[in-house]
């Protein structure tokens, strides 16, 4: 099979610990679970839309997103991204990536500065938020499947009020977008009364795997990326997932095999591994879409993220010598988007002229070989992610890689990769401790129980 994709999936630092004889022997297990998922058969099937929506992604959808992003983009400074968990981090993972880590110091104006709002309750965070608005240009796009999560509501709830004192309701009506349900929740129907402008997410769309629909594409168009590419590059990695159950010729089902055996040698952590520090929120994203998915009836790997070598000098000890529980995932970027070398310096007060001439990339390489070695001789099996670049066309086959392997990895463990029931009690609990309406029992049994404790 001729392969379109970018990114490589590399197991030869796996080999020590894990034989090629007993990858392949995963072939037929994965055989199974791969028709459960491309049939639409398995576990959870009523939310396997994200399958084919890359390549499903009509024209009318993304030039209305273009548009709208073209006319945000001309009249604000900043962009308030509003929302929680998968209606939050894919959009942060993608922006994050494709933007200068400075993008606040720079006012080109070609690209709002994007904020987030409703990903926590910190009273401090959000009024720092209000007090910087105050003297901004802005716009909100404020995103909810189910329209009623708490979060997003207060915050969304106290910016709208911000905005329609700044603007007047009629202009700050044009400034906001909503993204959310198409028919249901507290979001729709404020959305309809207002006259927002609103994005459907698709009902078969779980939140963790629609950073493909205008969850993600919306923030990312304003923010000033190429959407098109993104779901170019999503769309080859749907073609090879579908296409084949092949661990040889189907990447994220090689990988979902992998973690899989690893899992069951006993290795409970995976630390998915980035050399750049632009890829800190993609793993926050990773972490979500394996952690919600993964994490059930007392099973799944844990999903860890480090940024190295930030972090090789504050976890580096624990992954060489802690519990041998651990395997890593490490993305490398072949190509920055910048040339930076060391200079010559005549006093080598520092002795660092041995690097003098060498690239910064070049020394983060040999930073990477060296502690994949290291970390292999302190028994961690790593996988390797290369990528030629961050753009959008690799982000958009990354994101798919890693969507079919979690889905695929959770048909292996036999749970349903959809749900997530466990999020659910925090909620109860502290609706219950808040008194809201039709939570009456569970009010009076969580007073009784904190005065007994
Ligand atoms: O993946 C999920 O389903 C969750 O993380 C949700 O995205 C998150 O709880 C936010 O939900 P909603 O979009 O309904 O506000």
């Amino acid at each position: 099979m001729i392969m379109m994709i970018n990114l490589q999936f590399q197991y030869k630092h796996l080999l020590g610990f894990l034989s090629e004889e007993e990858i392949h022997f995963m072939q037929d297990e994965v055989d199974v679970s791969h028709s459960l998922l491309v049939e639409k058969a398995g576990k959870g099937n009523q939310f396997l839309g994200w399958i084919d929506l890359p390549s499903k992604t009509d024209e009318a959808l993304i030039s209305s997103i273009e548009a709208d992003a073209k006319t945000i983009r001309e009249k604000v400074e900043i962009l308030v991204v509003i929302g929680i968990g998968g209606s939050y981090l894919g959009a942060r993972a993608i922006i994050e990536a494709l933007s200068s880590p400075f993008s606040a110091f720079q006012n080109d104006k070609k690209h709002p500065i994007v904020l987030y709002a409703g990903h926590n309750i910190s009273q401090d965070y959000h009024a720092e938020l209000l007090k910087l608005l105050d003297n901004k240009e802005y716009a909100i796009v404020v995103i909810s499947k189910s329209g009623t999560t708490t979060e997003p509501a207060v915050a969304f709830r106290l910016i709208k009020n911000h905005i329609e004192k700044k603007y007047g309701f009629q202009e700050a009506a044009s400034r906001i977008i909503a993204v959310t349900d198409s028919s249901r929740g507290a979001l729709k129907i404020l959305a309809e009364k207002h006259g927002y402008k609103t994005y459907v997410i698709p009902e078969n769309v779980g939140g963790r795997y629609s950073v493909l629909t205008p969850v993600g594409l919306l923030p990312v168009a304003i923010a000033g990326y190429d959407i098109r590419q993104l779901i170019e590059g999503a769309s080859e990695m749907q073609k090879i997932c579908i296409e084949t159950p092949s661990l040889l010729d189907n990447p994220a089902a090689c990988y979902a095999a992998i973690r899989n055996s690893l899992y069951r040698m006993g290795n409970q952590v995976e630390i998915l591994v980035n050399y750049e520090p632009a890829l800190h929120y993609f793993t926050e994203w990773w972490k979500q879409l394996f952690g919600e998915s993964d994490g059930k009836e007392n099973e799944g790997l844990f999903p860890a993220g480090a940024d190295f070598t930030t972090d090789l000098h504050s976890m580096g000890q624990y992954i060489q010598e802690g519990q041998r529980i651990l395997f890593e995932t490490v993305i490398h970027i072949q190509k920055p988007k910048h040339l930076l070398t060391i200079p010559v310096d005549e006093a080598n007060l520092d002795g660092m002229n041995y690097l003098a001439g060498k690239t910064l990339h070049e020394l983060n390489d040999m930073a990477a070989l060296g502690t994949t070695l290291a970390h292999i001789d302190g028994e961690v099996p790593n996988l390797d992610i290369i990528l030629p670049a961050i753009d959008e066309c690799s982000l958009g086959e990354l994101i798919y890689f890693f969507e079919f392997g979690c889905a695929l990895s959770g048909y292996l463990s036999g749970i349903n990769p959809f749900n997530q029931p466990g999020v659910e009690v925090y909620k109860n609990n502290m609706f219950a401790l808040l008194g809201k309406p039709g939570f009456e029992n569970e009010t009076e049994a969580i007073r009784t129980r904190i005065n007994e404790e």
